[in-house]
């Protein structure tokens, strides 16, 4: 019986199927996988294929059950095979969700945001103010010339006005200057647009001069503004100006007008509004005077409408016909009072620490 091939057979599918449940549940990735398919349903050298070829040597009646159960085996093995890596690679799967495991609920990161400047805010107010009455913003160069900056402002070169105003001139031809002033972009508008005479402008930007102290930096930045039609007076430009410091700053600081002197105005008059920071009673910001200092203004002088007449070769702006008001202010020292600024150059130094505490 010992000798039996068919039990012999029967002995050695019994033991491969054996190892084989032994070994399946042992084989954790692919390659030790397709080493068990190799050993056990291998083509060459697999274990039951080896016993498929020993069929022969059983005798007739026996080997259909015997290759019957053969088969059964070999796909039971590999069906076996299949299911084992179905299941390796869903544990696969799993392990990378949960390596790759995010918090949804965590809160995002925030991307820093930028702002805008203080000077753009301040300036963005003060277009804002005159906007709304009406104004045009009109740009003008910062590289300018001597007639614009001074000479059609009634500064001819000789003028001992120039001398507030230290002006970097450039080399070359031309004559060119850095504007000292937005009041340059005054004469442009009047000069290069052709539906005078009647002007309502302002003209913020840059302006140059030879200046460096703690409220005087070589650039800082100014708006201009300029009104010109039939019958404005210095009633038009009290009113202006008294609105506009309101809006600006708050509608209970006292605006008061004192005469002063500009060659392109005539009478030339500055505003001053009650002080902000003290109220009126004295302090370091006002110099003790209880006033600030905000604008310069007045009447255009007839000479300025002459002197762009001559350029236009027509008499666009008859002094007999319009007459209109003027007024510059620096838009660094309104930011400087509004925020309580001590040094304008803070302002230019694009630290973050400093701009991060102004309103965006
Ligand atoms: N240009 C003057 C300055 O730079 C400011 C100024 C004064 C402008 C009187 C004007 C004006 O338009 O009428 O300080």
């Amino acid at each position: 019986m010992a000798d039996d091939p068919t039990r012999q057979l029967e002995e050695r599918a019994r033991a491969a199927r054996a190892e084989f449940d032994a070994a399946v549940s042992a084989a954790t990735d692919a390659a030790a996988l397709q080493a068990l398919r190799d050993r056990f349903v291998g083509r060459k050298a697999g274990l039951v294929t080896a016993l498929m070829k020993d069929l022969g040597q059983l005798p007739a009646e026996a080997r259909k059950a015997a290759g019957a159960s053969l088969n059964a085996l070999k796909q039971a093995i590999e069906g076996a095979l299949e299911e084992r890596q179905a299941a390796l690679a869903a544990g696969e799967r799993e392990a990378r969700l949960q390596a790759e495991r995010v918090d949804v609920t965590l809160p995002g990161r925030p991307i820093p945001q930028g702002g805008r400047h203080p000077l753009t805010t301040v300036r963005e107010d003060l277009e804002d103010i005159f906007v709304a009455m009406g104004y045009e913003v009109y740009d003008g160069p910062e590289v300018e010339d001597d007639y614009h900056c001074f000479e059609a402002l009634n500064m001819p070169a000789d003028h001992p006005a120039r001398d507030m105003q230290d002006t970097f001139y450039l080399e070359g031809p031309g004559g060119l200057l850095l504007r000292t002033h937005t009041s340059a972009t005054q004469i442009r508008y009047m000069v290069e647009n052709e539906r005078p005479p009647e002007v309502r402008i302002i003209c913020p930007g840059k302006v140059y001069r030879r200046d460096d102290d703690i409220t005087h930096s070589p650039m800082f930045q100014q708006i201009e503004g300029l009104v010109v039609g039939k019958g404005i007076t210095l009633g038009d430009l009290k009113g202006t100006i008294e609105v506009f410091l309101h809006r600006l700053f708050g509608p209970q600081y006292p605006v008061r007008f004192r005469h002063s002197y500009f060659p392109y105005t005539e009478p030339s008059v500055e505003a001053d509004l009650g002080c902000i920071n003290c109220g009126g009673s004295g302090c370091r910001i006002c110099k003790q005077t209880g006033w600030l200092e905000i604008l310069g203004s007045g009447m255009v002088n007839p000479a300025v409408f002459e002197a762009v007449n001559r350029r236009l070769g027509r008499n666009a702006y008859d002094p007999e016909q319009v007459t209109g008001f003027a007024f510059g202010l620096g838009i660094d020292r309104v930011a400087m009072l509004r925020y309580g600024i001590d040094h304008i150059r803070l302002l230019y130094q694009s630290d973050l620490r400093f701009l991060e505490q102004f309103p965006r």
